[in-house]
C-alpha cells in the first residue's frame, strides 16, 4: 500500500493545480497581464476580473477492481445518473471526446438553478486493468447568473481531470477540478459526495465493503 501511495502522489503532483495559482501576481499587478488566461492547461493563470481561482483534488481507493468501478462511473460521458444528476441534454456517444452533458444545479450564490455544460476534452482507456483517464471542461461559457441580492456576476469556467486505475487489490480513483468562479462553489463536496455514491453502489452490489481507503480531499 505505501508503495502504491508514493506512485500515486506522483501523479498527483502532475495534476493537482493546487500549486499554480498566480500569487506572483499579488505585488506587482502590472505583471499580471502576462499570466495566460486560465484553461485545461494547469499552469499559472489569471481568471477574469471578479471571479478566483480555486483548485480542488479528491482522490482515495477502493477495495474493488478497476473493472467494478467503471462498471459504475463510466458507461457514457453522458449517463450521471449514478449520482443522481438530471441529465437535460446529451450529445454524442460513449466516450467520443466532444460528447456533452447537460445538467442543473441548485447553487446557493445563485438567484435559481444553474444550467452547466460539460464536454469531454480527452479520453484514454488503460486497457490493461480496466481504467481510464479524462478531461472535460464547462462549455457553456461565458456564464452569467444573478445574485440572490440581485447583482449580476459570471463564471469564467471549471475544468476537470480524473482517473482510475488499478493499484493491487485496489482501484485508485482522483479528480481533480480548477476553476474561476465569482461565488464560492463547492467542489469539495460536490467531488466527495461522488466518491461515497460510488462507495455505497459498490457495497450494494456486493463488490466491496463500502469504504474509501485514504479518502484525501486538497484545496
Ligand atoms: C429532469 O428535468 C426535466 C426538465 O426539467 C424534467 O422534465 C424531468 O422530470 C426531470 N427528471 C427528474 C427525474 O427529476
Ligand atoms: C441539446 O443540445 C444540442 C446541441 O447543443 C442542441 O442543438 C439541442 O437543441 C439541445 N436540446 C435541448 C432539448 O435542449
Ligand atoms: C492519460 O492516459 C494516457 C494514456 O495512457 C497517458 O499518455 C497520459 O499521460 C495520461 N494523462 C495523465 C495526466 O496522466
Amino acid at each position: 500500500m505505501f508503495f502504491s501511495l508514493v506512485a500515486s502522489l506522483s501523479t498527483l503532483a502532475l495534476v493537482s493545480p493546487g500549486h499554480s495559482y498566480p500569487s506572483n501576481a499579488k505585488h506587482h499587478p502590472s505583471a499580471s497581464s502576462a499570466l495566460p488566461a486560465c484553461g485545461p492547461v494547469v499552469q499559472s493563470c489569471q481568471c477574469p476580473e471578479g471571479n478566483f481561482y480555486s483548485s480542488v483534488t479528491t482522490y482515495g481507493f477502493y477495495a474493488a477492481s478497476a473493472k467494478d468501478v467503471a462498471s459504475i462511473t463510466a458507461s457514457s460521458f453522458s449517463d450521471l445518473s449514478y449520482i443522481g444528476l438530471n441529465v437535460t441534454n446529451t450529445t454524442g456517444q460513449g466516450f467520443e471526446i466532444g460528447s456533452s452533458r447537460t445538467f442543473s444545479l441548485d447553487w446557493d450564490a445563485a438567484s435559481e438553478p444553474i444550467s452547466v455544460k460539460e464536454v469531454l476534452t480527452t479520453y484514454n482507456n488503460y486497457p490493461e486493468n480496466g481504467g481510464f483517464n479524462m478531461t472535460w471542461e464547462m462549455g457553456n461559457l461565458p456564464f452569467y447568473y444573478t445574485r440572490p441580492s440581485g447583482e449580476e456576476a459570471t463564471v469564467g469556467g471549471f475544468w476537470s481531470y480524473e482517473e482510475l486505475r488499478q493499484v493491487g487489490d485496489y482501484s485508485f480513483f482522483l479528480w481533480s477540478t480548477w476553476s474561476c468562479f465569482g461565488d464560492v462553489f463547492d467542489f469539495n463536496g460536490f467531488h466527495e459526495l461522488v466518491f461515497h455514491r460510488i462507495a455505497q453502489i459498490l457495497k450494494e452490489q456486493g463488490k466491496s465493503d463500502g469504504s474509501i481507503v485514504g479518502l484525501t480531499t486538497t484545496g
